[in-house]
């Protein structure tokens, strides 16, 4: 399942992850209000849509004008940008020619940036492990990347057994050709988004960009998470985050509970207390297998008791 980039901020600020601050509007006069209480003097105008490649795409509406990412320097440019973003088609390499309407808008404060990093985290299926992928090159597409340069894209798989360690973070930061104090910025930035993949039960986060501030900092400029369907049923408030209007109705039933009970709180805590620690997961996957055995039983007995 997919969420919106401001969704996605608002759940890695809660494990610390550096983000900068924004609002969601959904009319002109609320993203200016949004723009007010944030205080500029930039603020960037973010179309809400689940496709990449807002930025470099264009509205059917204006073709030759801007894109679906803008800077703007003035109150009044945030509103009449909003008005005329708002209810348009935005087409983008990711939308396919149809596009989709945007029906949101993240106001967000505007970023001095000194450099374009990116970094993504997934479940690599032929190991089992979470790899971190970094690459200097920001801001463009990964694929495109991995295709012309794979040479530039780091990737560091983490041993279940260990977790992330600080060497990784180090071995990382200064890969991305970090030094001083950013290296110490980037690893607690890494930390942190390790931390809420694992806990939010995350398929894939993407940063990109991952941005060097003029001062120093290391924040997340754009913020992609896609969660595990089959763990959704685990973590009720990002499943309330779901926007259907942004779904294709075929995968819209994907991942939800099938059968007449879905799982009630008391068994997913079955699950956690098990394992002890996520990480554990992947440590044996015959164990696992067994264990899923031992909750399938749990929860057929917790569904016969209620
Ligand atoms: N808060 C900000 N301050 C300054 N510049 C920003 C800010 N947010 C985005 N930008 C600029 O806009 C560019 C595009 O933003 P972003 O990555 O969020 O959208 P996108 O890449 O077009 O969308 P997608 O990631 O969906 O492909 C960034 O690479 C960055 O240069
Ligand atoms: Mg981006």
């Amino acid at each position: 399942m997919n969420i919106h980039e401001y969704q996605a901020k608002a759940l890695l600020r809660k494990y610390d992850v550096a983000v900068p601050e924004g609002r969601v509007a959904f009319d002109a006069q609320e993203a200016a209000d949004a723009a007010q209480a944030l205080g500029g003097p930039v603020w960037v105008v973010k179309s809400q849509i689940h496709a990449g490649g807002r930025g470099a795409g264009r509205f059917a509406n204006d073709p030759d004008g801007k894109g679906g990412v803008r800077v703007v320097k003035s109150i009044d440019d945030v509103r009449e940008n909003a008005r005329k973003m708002l209810s348009s088609v935005l087409v983008t390499k990711q939308t396919g020619s149809s596009g989709r309407e945007v029906k949101r808008l993240y106001i967000e404060e505007g970023c001095d940036i000194a450099r374009e990093l990116y970094l993504g985290m997934l479940v690599d299926r032929a190991s089992s492990r979470i790899t971190i992928m970094a690459s200097t090159e920001g801001g463009m597409e990964i694929e495109e990347v991995a295709h012309r340069t794979p040479e530039k894209i780091l990737k560091v798989a983490i041993d279940p057994a260990t977790g992330l360690q600080p060497f990784h973070t180090r071995q990382i930061a200064f890969g991305l050709g970090l030094s001083g104090k950013q290296v110490s910025a980037a690893s607690k930035f890494i930390a942190a988004l390790y931390q809420a993949f694992v806990e939010l039960d995350a398929s894939v986060v993407e940063v990109n960009p991952l941005v060097v501030t003029g001062s120093g900092d290391v924040i997340s400029l754009d913020a992609k998470l896609n969660f595990d369907d089959n763990a959704l049923y685990r973590h009720p408030d990002i499943e309330a985050l779901r926007d259907e209007d942004e779904e294709d109705p075929a995968d819209r039933d994907r991942g939800r509970p099938r059968g007449p009970t879905p799982p009630t709180p008391p068994c997913v805590r079955v699950r956690t207390r098990r394992f002890g620690s996520v990480d554990r997961r992947w440590t044996d996957r015959r164990q696992a297998q067994r264990t899923e055995v031992t909750i399938g039983q749990r929860l057929a007995q917790c569904r016969a008791a209620t």
